[in-house]
């Protein structure tokens, strides 16, 4: 038994690993990494695979990124975490000082959690205990949209859409209101996504109409729907949402968990609609890949809300034992300086234009119903047949099929059921690009014969 093997036996001994039927590992090998270089990974034996994924959406500047290393060192060396109520340090506040000066202009204010959910439940807690203390204990509702993602908590999941994770549970979830999406697959021929989302709005419109009084906020995935099956839309959805929230007095929260820190070809998705919602969330990319560690930005407005004497009790009590810690927001400063030392929005723009051009072939695969892109997010949607867009019965699980020929290439792709995505992290070339397209098209030419 070599060491991949017999680490692979003692992981499957004791772990239970996450979003994962713990029973394909009779079949499929579970993967034992030894280190990451760049965009590689090395196995134990000397495999590498091309991690075209990020590491699910985190890795921004590639595995063991020498800056982001130094910067932890230096961290470790001196604080690795402090309790963050009464206390404070540097990191955390260098970290909140650069987010607000990063992000869209009027969010002031940076509360932290330590993953993209927990992100999430704040802002949702957030927004409704502002109406609360404003006297509007009303406003209890959330409006969300069709094929929408915002993390596996209790709160998180029911403010989500998609039926794979979210079914099961629903006899758990608070009830929310659903209006159908912006998802410009389902665009009419020879309509643009433009089009299409402002003709979808309307639905939202109607909603905001109808139940304003009650509603607190409407949570969104600025221009991808990711877990979604990356499914995309166009920004005037997020700039004439905007304009409704205001005018019905809805919060918006833009949950940029997995579309900001660049991956949208902007450094936020929401800059490309020119809009500031009331609460955006990060995580993910905040720390470049490497710690979790999460932000809810706001506004002073909302801050102001919560602000007053102890015995109003008004505060806002939310805590985990981790907030603010030191190395992830480290982390965290270190991967903001890289952003602004090395120009990375610029340099993404020519890798954006070669991601277009390695992908250019897909078009016209027989099995192939889509390949749509927005920024650094590149999607394929496999179809069993590309003339009626009559989609694989998931129980065919072509996707993995896909996974598992793209491993014996090298190459970690992960398939969100029918669509192949490229999310590679930012600092893959031109010929890493042009390998990974050869071994996605040749994965879906196996996965379609299967
Ligand atoms: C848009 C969005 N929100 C929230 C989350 C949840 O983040 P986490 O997995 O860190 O809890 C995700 C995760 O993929 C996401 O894509």
């Amino acid at each position: 038994m070599n060491i991949n093997q017999s680490l692979a036996q003692r992981d499957l001994a004791v772990l239970w690993h996450p979003c994962t039927q713990m029973h394909d590992h009779e079949t499929l090998p579970m993967i034992p990494i030894k280190k990451g270089r760049g965009v590689w990974l090395e196995d134990f034996e000397g495999n590498r695979y091309l991690d075209a994924v990020s590491s699910w959406w985190v890795n921004l500047f590639g595995h063991a990124n020498s800056h982001i290393n130094a910067a932890l060192k230096d961290q470790l060396d001196h604080l690795e975490h402090v309790i963050f109520a009464g206390f404070t340090h540097e990191s955390a506040i260098k970290l909140a000082e650069k987010l607000v000066e990063v992000t869209p202009i009027g969010l002031t204010r940076c509360f932290y959690a330590d993953n993209g959910s927990a992100a999430v439940e704040v802002a949702l807690k957030m927004s409704f205990h502002y109406w609360r203390n404003q006297g509007r204990p009303a406003k209890t509702k959330f409006i969300t949209l069709e094929n929408s993602y915002h993390g596996e908590t209790l709160g998180a999941l029911a403010v989500g859409n998609v039926p794979l994770y979210k079914e099961t549970y629903a006899p758990l979830l608070m009830d929310v209101i659903t209006v159908p999406g912006p998802d410009c697959y389902h665009r009419e021929v020879g309509e643009s996504w433009a089009e299409y989302s402002i003709r979808r709005f309307e639905l939202m419109e109607q909603t905001l109409q109808q139940h304003a009084d009650t509603v607190s906020a409407v949570i969104i995935e600025p221009l991808v729907q990711c877990a979604g099956s990356m499914r995309m839309y166009d920004a005037v959805y997020l700039k004439l949402l905007r304009e409704a929230c205001d005018k019905y007095q809805v919060h918006l929260i833009a949950d940029e968990v997995a579309v900001g820190f660049g991956r949208t070809g902007t450094l936020f998705a929401c800059e490309q609609a020119a809009i500031t919602p009331d609460f955006m969330c990060l995580s993910k990319g905040l720390t470049g890949g490497y710690l979790p560690l999460s932000a809810v930005m706001t506004t002073d407005v909302m801050y102001q809300a919560f602000y007053d004497d102890y015995v109003k009790l008004s505060a806002f009590l939310h805590s985990h034992s981790y907030t603010g810690n030191a190395l992830a927001c480290r982390a965290g400063v270190a991967t903001l300086e890289i952003f602004q030392q090395q120009g990375i929005i610029e340099k993404n723009r020519s890798l954006i234009q070669t991601m277009t051009k390695v992908a250019a072939r897909f078009h016209d695969h027989p099995h192939v119903a889509e390949v749509r892109q927005t920024g650094m997010i590149l999607a394929i949607e496999m179809v069993k047949n590309k003339a009626t867009r009559e989609p694989y019965p998931w129980q065919e699980r072509r996707g993995i099929k896909v996974y598992q020929y793209a491993l014996s290439k090298g190459v970690l792709l992960r398939p969100l059921g029918n669509v192949v995505y490229f999310m590679p992290p930012y600092i893959i070339t031109e010929e890493e690009l042009i390998l990974l397209a050869e071994v996605a098209w040749q994965g879906i030419q196996h996965a379609v014969k299967a």
